[in-house]
């Protein structure tokens, strides 16, 4: 397979040192979408180098708004005079990022009007977009879909009652940066509440806004007539954090993630733990390694805060490849997103696909209740091997795979973990790993 776009590297050595993770990746492009409630100058702090940053800062320069780096990692978003974004403006940025469809509600607020791209983001399964649309008809907007965009129009946004099908971290993120500035109350039920919109919440309360989160899931948003600029460092991320902490178990190195935050990870730590993985919580952040010899197999079921994420699965399974007995990992967020589990098992992982939960299981939702379930059978031995990344989690858990390897990996495909991952090439070396070959 020829590819100018690969990572080879040889597995077999712990990884031992440390990285530094900056503001998460499904955070700081939300932040900087607040930025365009209020023409004064938005401050973002810890703002990593990724695609989805850059994506969202070649739509706002596209839109007028002032997109500067003044300082390394720091941006200054004066977002005073915009226009809104043309057809031509979204060309090359349909399909490629999730976070686009969140700029709807503050436009609507400045033009009555906007459109947004056809959204992108990773390939697992279908991502439809319906509980955003239902949730700004309530507030008040119209929706037209066509080929390649969608259109928003409202004569104004007022508060309504608003009650999720499913507690959609985007969708409830966009109602809340779509009601901060309607006029009157927003209830919004059956929310999520994830640290990443605890994170947007308080940086809208910097703000001026009025929001307040109950603690049966509801969200009330107190319509606010004006907002004003801020500064915020967005939080650390806590998918990449995971993702180290798996590499340091399946490698049997230390891995001290600098900037980690225990209270948002408390529920990986308590699996990771099962497992056999150790870990130190000091004030520089979380240093994770091996604590038990043999790895013991656990049962897992990803699941909206305060559960298990999905994200966190990928990395995880692969550990599990290393623990003795049976293991299974049930996906109930997305209905596809074990898209990885065949180039695994040509590593030598045994790593079974069931449609069926098993029953020990019990799902807590209704309609996302999705029964995908990986039973791993471990530990088993890994070679080295040549595959391809299917989306940004599935991509690193190909690089944790690879370092446990015996042998060479070749990963096609690798710019993809660009879209989540800062410096990761620059952080795998810091962390002695042992690279043949990047080519992006
Ligand atoms: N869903 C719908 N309709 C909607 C919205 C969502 O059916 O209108 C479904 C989705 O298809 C999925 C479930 O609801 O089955 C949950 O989706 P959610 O809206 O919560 O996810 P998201 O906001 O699109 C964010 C992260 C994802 C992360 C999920 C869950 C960003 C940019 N992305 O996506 O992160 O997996 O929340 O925590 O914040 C990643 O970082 O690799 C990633 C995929």
């Amino acid at each position: 397979m020829a590819s100018a776009d690969l990572i080879r590297l040889r597995g077999g050595k712990p990884l031992i040192g440390e990285i530094h993770l900056r503001g998460a990746k499904n955070t700081v492009p939300k932040n900087m979408v607040a930025a365009l409630l209020t023409d004064e100058p938005v401050i973002i702090r810890d703002v990593p180098k990724i695609e989805d940053v850059d994506i969202m800062s070649r739509l706002f320069m596209r839109m007028g708004v002032e997109v500067e780096e003044v300082r390394p990692g720091t941006l200054q978003i004066v977002a005073k005079k915009i226009k809104l974004p043309t057809r031509n403006d979204l060309v090359d940025i349909t399909g490629r990022s999730r976070i686009p469809i969140l700029t709807a509600g503050p436009l609507l607020h400045r033009f009555g009007r906007a459109l947004v791209p056809k959204l992108g983001g990773c390939n697992i399964g279908p991502r439809p977009v319906d509980f955003h649309v239902k949730a700004l008809r309530e507030l008040g907007a119209d929706y037209d879909e066509n080929e390649e965009n969608g259109v928003f129009k409202t004569k104004g946004l007022r508060g309504a009652k608003i009650i999720l099908e499913y507690p959609s971290v985007g969708a409830t993120e966009q109602v809340i940066l779509s009601s901060v500035l309607a006029d009157g109350q927003t209830e919004l039920h059956n929310a999520a509440v994830e640290p990443e919109i605890m994170d947007l919440i308080t940086l809208l309360q910097k703000m001026g806004a009025i929001i307040s989160v109950d603690t049966d899931r509801t969200i009330y948003v107190e319509g606010v007539k004006k907002l004003s600029g801020a500064t915020h460092s967005g939080m650390p991320d806590r998918n990449e954090t995971a993702s180290w902490a798996c590499a340091a178990l399946g490698t049997n190195g230390r891995i001290l993630v600098r900037g980690a935050d225990q209270l948002g990870m408390m529920t990986f730590l308590n699996k990771y733990r099962q497992i056999g993985g150790g870990f130190d919580v000091n004030r520089d952040g979380i240093t994770f390694y091996r604590e038990k010899e043999k790895l013991s197999s656990i049962t897992v079921e990803t699941d909206v805060h305060p559960g298990f994420m999905t994200d966190w699965q990928q990395p995880l399974v692969v550990v599990l490849t290393q623990a003795e007995g049976r293991s299974v990992v049930h996906e109930t967020v997305y209905p596809s997103r074990f898209g990885y589990i065949e180039e695994l098992n040509k590593m030598g992982a045994k790593i079974k696909l069931f449609e069926e939960s098993p029953e020990m299981i019990k799902s807590k939702f209704g309609k996302r209740n999705y029964r995908q379930s990986a039973q791993i059978d471990g530990p088993t031995k890994l070679h080295g091997s040549e595959m391809t990344v299917p989306d940004l989690r599935a991509g690193f858990s190909y690089i944790v795979a690879a370092l446990i390897a015996d042998g060479e990996s070749t990963i096609h495909g690798f710019s993809v973990l660009q879209r989540g991952y800062e410096h990761l090439v620059a952080k795998l070396q810091s962390l002695e790993a042992e690279i043949i070959e990047v080519k992006v």
